[in-house]
């Protein structure tokens, strides 16, 4: 199954996206990810992504739609995969509607308040990418990933300033998609507003839809 997971930044796309995948044994293609990577590598496009994530703006089309067409290229993405934060814009679906069949998209929901919260206090693993929060998801040892020993820090797009203008993109960019996906069939709503204990209703809710 080829999937889609749409929502705000930090409404918990992340989280949901890496049990789902494992659930249908399906990779997680985050192109977040990918660029936090990239980052961290100081590649060029590494270096681009930089000037455009820290202040909260997208990075431009044709170096994002590069970059997830040459990785659904790879063997593991045979049986489906499931993309996390692309498209984001209503150019990246048309690409991606060349490239391949989308058979559902996700669109996860939750108040605005919610998720400004989950946002400022995340945490992430500088190595493996783990997601943490600073209430309720704590690393065994301040600052170092339970999973991969690595360093865990706050992403520099999750300061107040970034937060804001990444709500701004999200709402005139990527809002349109709703409707793109709706007219196809193919969009169902998940509310994520549950606590993160609860998350397990928010995976349910995902599974449901998937499978109808
Ligand atoms: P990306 O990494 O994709 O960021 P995002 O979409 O803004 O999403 P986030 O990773 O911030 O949040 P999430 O929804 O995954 O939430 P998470 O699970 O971590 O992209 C970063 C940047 O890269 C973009 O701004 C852009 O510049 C660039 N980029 C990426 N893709 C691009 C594209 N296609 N085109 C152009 N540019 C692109 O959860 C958040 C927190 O909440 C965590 O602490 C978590 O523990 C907690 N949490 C999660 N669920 C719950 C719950 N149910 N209850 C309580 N807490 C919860």
């Amino acid at each position: 199954m080829n999937i889609v997971l749409l929502g705000l930044p930090g409404v918990g796309k992340g989280t949901y996206a890496k049990k789902i995948s494992n659930i249908y044994d399906i990779p997680q293609i985050s192109t977040g990810d990918m660029f936090r990577e990239a980052m961290k590598n100081r590649t060029k496009i590494g270096l681009l992504a930089k000037t455009y994530i820290d202040k909260g703006n997208l990075v431009p089309d044709d170096v994002t739609i590069k970059l997830v067409e040459e990785r659904l290229k790879q063997d593991d993405c045979k049986n489906g995969f499931m993309l996390d934060g692309f498209p984001r814009t209503i150019a990246q679906a048309e690409a991606l509607d060349k490239i391949v069949v989308i058979d559902k998209v996700l669109d996860f929901t939750a108040s605005e308040e919610i998720i400004i919260d989950r946002l400022s206090g995340r945490r992430i693993c500088k190595s493996c990418g783990a997601i943490y929060h600073i209430r309720n998801i704590i690393p065994k040892v301040k600052g170092v990933c339970d999973k991969c020993g690595g360093e865990v820090y706050q992403r520099d797009d999750d300061k107040p300033k970034a937060i804001k203008e990444r709500f701004i993109v999200y709402k005139k960019q990527t809002e349109p998609l709703i409707k793109y996906y709706t007219k196809k069939g193919i969009l169902r709503s998940i509310n994520a507003d549950w606590p993160i204990e609860q998350v397990d209703n928010v995976i349910s809710d995902a599974r449901k839809a998937l499978e109808e």
